[in-house]
């Protein structure tokens, strides 16, 4: 197979980003990648020592003195997760909300957005399946315009259709996934957020699958709302995730059910809604999570987005080619594509099937089905995809081994079919 980018601590800052990962410190940093080969980052990412214990140590001071009281003591620190949340995407810190999900995000958000009847949203095949569901709900219940953004023969959103479709009809909301569940796809998300701008739209952008994947700013985006996720590529302990608002819509999004943790109950009949982005928060979190998402943050800062960027993107380019030339497989995505999210299928072998083989060698992945992506894997009749992502634990012995078990499966298949 191609080489996979190597790890080298002491290689000079002057050298590619893609030098400057040091995995073999990364793996002396994470328990689980000395137990399995972990390729399941898109799903829940392996978390570092550090990140485990920061968790274990709050819920041994809420053990010790009360909960609301250890959250009283560690306030500072959870004050620095917003900054350090707003500093990893380029955005300030009033304009952060710390949540439980992704989904949440989308959800609290959208819904503040008050779609009515003959309300257009735009959304991009990438949608994840369960913002989707949410979208659907809307246009059947409510009447609101629901299109389905096309694509290119890159499966991205086509930006000449886009522009089309946005002149023709009032201004839209559109909702993007950067890389969606079902692929490595990467959209094209600050071309379409021109786009949205110079058409008077709403860009919502769902950045779960590349927040801690790839180098993300809002402002180069040019969204008004961006959601993600803790557990994936930031390695954050599951529960927790984060939205960024923008300052200028805040005034605009008022939530549909305001908690007391950012609402104020003025009088008999009346009250008042943060000014900043809290104000989709509610009271109840675990405080222990978001300690863990502060050092996770930190930890993705540290090593550099841009570096993190390129070399897993290397890694998944290399992992697609070593792939691709394994007879009975196919890769489902263009194999250059520059993410770390990798999908194939064996020929005979069902996706599920291939995830229990390769578990069965300690390697750990999953499948994911057309009914998580009608809108993608659905529309190209692929029932199921087997679905490898790649994080800077990984290293070559991890890919070849990945690549050796998914060799072997396609090797057995075509003796049994023969
Ligand atoms: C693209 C995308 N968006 C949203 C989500 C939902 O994230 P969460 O489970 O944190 O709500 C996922 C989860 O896999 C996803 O892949």
């Amino acid at each position: 197979m191609n080489s996979i980018p190597t790890a080298d601590s002491s290689s000079p800052a002057s050298e590619a980003p893609s030098r400057r990962i040091d995995v073999a410190g990364e793996r002396a940093q994470t328990t689980g990648s000395r137990n399995t080969r972990h390729f399941n980052a898109a799903g829940s990412a392996l978390p570092s020592i550090d990140v485990v214990a920061t968790v274990v140590e709050h819920l041994r001071r809420e053990e010790s003195m009360g909960g609301y009281e250890a959250a009283a003591e560690v306030r500072p620190r959870i004050e620095a997760v917003y900054d350090a949340a707003a500093r990893l995407i380029g955005a300030e810190s009033r304009e952060i909300a710390l949540l439980d999900s992704a989904s949440t995000g989308l959800r609290v958000i959208l819904d503040a957005l008050r779609p009515r009847e003959g309300a257009r949203v735009i959304a991009s095949r990438s949608t994840y399946v369960s913002h989707a569901l949410h979208l659907m709900t809307l246009a059947r219940e409510e009447n609101v315009r629901l299109e389905i953004a096309s694509v290119g023969a890159d499966r991205r959103v086509d930006l000449e259709a886009l522009e089309r479709t946005l002149a023709d009809g009032p201004p839209a909301i559109v909702t993007v996934a950067h890389l969606p569940t079902s692929s490595g796809l990467v959209e094209p998300v600050a071309e379409i957020g021109a786009l949205v701008r110079a058409h008077g739209g709403f860009y919502v952008l769902d950045a779960t699958q590349s927040v801690g994947h790839l180098d993300t700013d809002v402002a180069e985006i040019g969204c008004d709302v961006l959601v993600t996720t803790g557990r994936k590529f930031l390695r954050a302990p599951r529960g927790t995730g984060f939205a960024y608002i923008a300052s200028d819509v805040l005034d605009r999004l008022l939530p549909t059910a305001p908690d007391v943790r950012a609402s104020q109950w003025t009088a008999e009949g009346d009250w008042q809604v943060d000014g900043s982005a809290r104000r989709f928060e509610t009271w109840e979190a675990a405080i222990a999570g978001r300690l863990g998402l502060g050092v996770a943050i930190d930890q993705a800062l540290g090593r550099g987005m841009p570096a993190t960027e390129e070399w897993l993107s290397a890694a998944g380019r290399s992992l697609r080619a070593a792939l691709d030339e394994v007879d009975g497989v196919t890769v489902t995505e263009p194999v250059d594509t520059a993410s770390a999210i990798v999908t194939f299928v064996v020929d005979g072998v069902e996706a599920g099937e291939v995830v229990s083989e390769l578990a069965a060698r300690r390697v750990r992945l999953v499948s994911v089905p057309a009914t998580h992506g009608q809108w993608d894997l659905g529309d190209r009749g692929i029932q199921a995809v087997v679905r490898a992502s790649i994080h800077v634990y990984n290293d070559e012995n991890d890919m070849a081994a990945l690549v050796e078990c998914v060799t072997d499966i396609a090797r057995a298949r075509r003796a049994g079919a023969a």
